[in-house]
């Protein structure tokens, strides 16, 4: 049996514009998901998400190609593609290559998958950094990515990778579109605090959203992504410099620019009044927008006072570190 698990991540700088060729910053958080995977000796696939209370979901590795259950399509199409990249096939003698007989896999999440803090990525990389090791194929962080990424975009159409990056290098990291550039930001713990809306965002909807409005007005969707640009490679410097009020000030500027883009929502705005009225130094929303989560930073004697105000004001505070540990074999 094989133990793979990956962090989460939260975006703290730069969503959107990340997904048309601008840099973000995303750091890994301390809520891990698991996968554990056994080779087996026929040509099933079973699999099993405890979570999501799919139990012994069966499929013929030959069946890769079909449709299958909403829960498990992300470490099926890890599967499919990673099958495909390597040529390891399932079947009668003359052997190919690999040898693969069937696979067991159960996924285990220590966040619920509702927040939007990256299960789907987390598990895709854990799916195929554990692959690798059952067939012996050495891969390097890059390659792992672009498979990863392959994955999401065969299953959601549209996505910067931001988020696999987390999952597989940790640490906070300034990452530009497609992995172009992902290096580290040199941060232990960011003072942090994160609020869920209790409303579930759908992110493919809304960067499709942002898509048809940069189509329709070029130049003023271009020049917001400009002006995302310039916060991000200013928060970079100020997060390394661990000057939490400034980080906070560009949080803000950055939800300004998030609202000009129409993803913000009334429950996000509640959220934020609420940690900016409470005294924190910033916040905006984290993520696609519509829902999900928001983040503040504040001055560490305030931050219980912003953690109550959230809550008062219908948020679910999340308690967890940021600069999490990449993907690891347990
Ligand atoms: C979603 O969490 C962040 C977006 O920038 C999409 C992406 O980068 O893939 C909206």
């Amino acid at each position: 049996m094989i133990k793979v698990s990956a962090p989460g991540k939260l975006m703290l700088f730069g969503e959107h514009a990340v997904v048309h060729g601008r840099p973000c910053i995303v750091t890994a958080i301390d809520a891990r998901m698991r996968v554990f995977l056994k080779k087996r000796g026929d040509n099933k696939i079973i699999t099993n998400v405890p979570d999501l209370n799919l139990k012994n979901y069966i499929i013929s590795i030959e069946d890769l190609d079909k449709p299958y259950a909403k829960e498990i399509k992300f470490v099926l199409t890890a599967i499919k593609n990673f099958f495909e990249k390597y040529q390891i096939k399932s079947g009668l003698p003359p052997l190919p290559k690999f040898w693969c007989g069937g696979l067991e896999i159960e996924t285990k999440s220590e966040f619920p998958m509702r927040f939007g803090l990256g299960s789907s990525s987390a598990v895709t990389v854990a799916t195929i950094r554990g692959l690798s090791k059952i067939f012996g194929i050495k891969m390097k962080n890059k390659e792992l990515f672009d498979l990863s990424y392959k994955t999401i975009l065969d299953i959601q159409g549209v996505g910067s990778g931001f988020d696999l990056a987390a999952a597989i290098y940790g640490g906070t990291l300034y990452f530009v579109t497609g992995g172009k550039v992902i290096k580290k930001i040199e941060i232990r713990n960011i003072p942090v605090i994160v609020g869920y809306t209790g409303i579930k965002a759908d992110t493919a909807t809304l960067v499709k959203m942002v898509n048809r409005k940069l189509k329709e007005n070029p130049e003023k969707i271009n020049k917001i992504f400009d002006e995302i640009e310039k916060i991000v490679n200013q928060a970079k410097i100020e997060i390394e410099n661990q000057n939490w009020k400034k980080v906070g000030e560009l949080m803000n500027l950055n939800q300004d620019l998030l609202r000009k883009l129409g993803v913000s929502s009334k429950e996000l705005e509640n959220l934020i009044e609420a940690s900016l009225n409470s005294g924190a130094y910033g916040a905006k929303l984290s993520g696609a927008g519509g829902g999900d989560c928001m983040i503040a930073i504040a001055q560490k004697e305030n931050l219980n006072n912003v953690k109550r105000a959230i809550e008062k004001a219908g948020g679910q505070i999340i308690d967890l570190k940021t600069s999490a540990q990449g993907v690891i074999l347990e």
